[in-house]
């Protein structure tokens, strides 16, 4: 029984071990800040504004994003864009097909973002969850509760990882990067800086720009984040005063045989 539980625990260990060596193997992951990391942080309603336009104007030419309805960039724990600005942006950047028409027509509010698989661009809805475990799984989990899931943080080093170094394998043409695991990606740099203007004239050099459509492809992946941060939040207090109260209850129950002891 105890050679099983030893041995086990060895494996485990051992396991443990051969999966961080490969994590070390995996690329560097710069830790940009995000105003929703921490258990009180929220989404930036003008960075996710600013990344909502460089997702449209630069990544939605190869990237689909097909979980997202385009409505919910009126939420106002997410872009909070008014919702005349949002039928007018569905119409002016997408064409989905109908089926009931048979035929294409301007995207509404109510579909969602187009699926692009023109060059096998993978899906960007949910990627910034896909793409996490930057403080783990090997981490602690308080990194993740402290700093997030570090998805977002992948995804701006991936924009920001690239060494200028191209090579051809294959008739395909693959990019250095420093955070792509194996580092050669198939993707050309999409950014480079000053890709995309913004109206109140906000920084646009490469680095925001990479952690402003981080961010809001960290909304597209989990658009309830604030909501799901202040439950937890509303169930650690419930946790706490229940401990408090069980231990006066404790206390009280047992106070007359604890008196007698004396
Ligand atoms: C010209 C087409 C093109 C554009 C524009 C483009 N991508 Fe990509 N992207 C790709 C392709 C192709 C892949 C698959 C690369 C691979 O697996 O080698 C990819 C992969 C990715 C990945 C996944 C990397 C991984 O870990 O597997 C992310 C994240 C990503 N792109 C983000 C973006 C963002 C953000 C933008 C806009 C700023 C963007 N891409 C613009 C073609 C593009």
């Amino acid at each position: 029984m105890f050679k099983t539980i030893a041995l086990s625990a060895a494996l485990a260990l051992g396991l443990g071990a051969t999966g961080a060596h490969a994590a070390g193997a995996e690329g560097h992951v710069e830790d940009f800040d995000f105003s929703f990391e921490g258990p009180f942080g929220t989404y930036d309603q003008n960075q996710l504004q600013r990344g909502l336009k460089i997702y449209t104007q630069v990544c939605a030419g190869c990237h689909g994003l097909k979980f997202v309805p385009i409505r919910s960039l009126s939420a106002e724990s997410g872009p909070g864009l008014p919702e005349d600005q949002v039928r007018a942006y569905a119409e002016q950047n997408f064409e989905v097909f109908d089926e009931e028409l048979d035929d294409f027509r301007p995207a509404r509010p109510t579909d969602n973002f187009p699926a692009n698989n023109g060059v096998g661009a993978p899906d960007l809805s949910l990627m910034a969850k896909a793409r996490a475990g930057f403080h783990g799984p090997y981490g602690t989990g308080i990194n993740q509760f402290m700093k997030g899931i570090g998805g977002p943080e992948y995804i701006a080093s991936l924009l920001t990882g690239y060494t200028g170094e191209d090579r051809e394998q294959a008739g395909t043409i693959l990019y250095e990067n420093t955070a792509f695991p194996g580092g050669w990606i198939s993707m050309a740099p999409p950014l480079y800086g000053e890709d995309v203007e913004f109206d109140d004239g906000h920084e646009n050099d490469l680095e925001s720009e990479a952690k402003d459509v981080a961010a809001f492809l960290m909304w597209t992946a989990e658009p309830k984040m604030m909501a799901r941060k202040q439950a937890g939040f509303v169930g650690v207090l419930f946790l706490t005063v229940l401990s408090v109260l069980l231990y006066l209850t404790n206390k009280r129950i047992w106070a007359p045989i604890k008196r007698k002891g004396h």
